[in-house]
């Protein structure tokens, strides 16, 4: 399946959540068994050959692919979750929003020193999840060797803020 293709099963609902913002709504990506099978493909093929022990994805919709992302490269799955969702020993991190700040949280057991570990979001927007993700793995002794997304909105630079860690989209707009 083509990139114009996989293009058609992501829909643009224009003020969603808010006036202003173009939501890219990934259901019929996720609906279509054709569409999501091609597009898990393509956020594998950069990291085929190599040593990915854990795949990381943030919750809610970094979860969708991330766990799909993982089976194909035959690696373990790690939940970014928000706070007061994960149970024992967490490392936490903040990130601004455009008005205050939010907190992510993974289990400190869920990295062993020295893992390899890509992360995986749904959209790469102004880069603020990636980047504090980024920061829980390094709290947690991983070590980083790439962040893979669906969705990447170029206009929004989000790769600056991941400075250093290779870093793909399928999809660009
Ligand atoms: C969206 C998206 C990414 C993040 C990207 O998640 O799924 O996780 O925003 O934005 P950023 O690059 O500016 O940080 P959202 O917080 O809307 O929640 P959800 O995944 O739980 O739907
Ligand atoms: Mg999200």
């Amino acid at each position: 399946m083509d990139i114009e293709n996989l293009k058609s099963h992501v829909h643009d609902i224009p003020d969603f959540p808010k006036e202003g913002i173009v939501f890219k709504d990934i259901a019929p990506l996720l609906a279509s068994a054709k569409a999501r099978n091609a597009a898990t493909k393509l956020l594998a093929k950069p990291f085929m050959n190599q040593q990915v022990d854990y795949v990381v994805g943030m919750e809610a919709r970094g979860f969708l692919f991330g766990s799909l992302l993982a089976d194909v490269l035959d690696a373990g799955f790690v939940m970014v979750r928000k706070p007061n969702k994960l149970p024992g020993s967490l490392v936490t991190q903040e990130y601004q929003l455009e008005y205050g700040t939010d907190a992510i949280e993974m289990q400190l057991s869920a990295i062993p020193d020295g893992a390899t570990v890509l992360i995986h979001d749904d959209v790469l927007a102004t880069g603020g999840t990636a980047a504090a993700t980024a920061r829980l793995i390094k709290k947690a002794g991983g070590s980083i060797i790439g962040a893979s997304f669906l969705i990447e909105l170029d206009f929004l630079n989000g790769r600056a803020a991941l400075d250093g860690i290779d870093t793909y989209a399928v999809l660009h707009y």
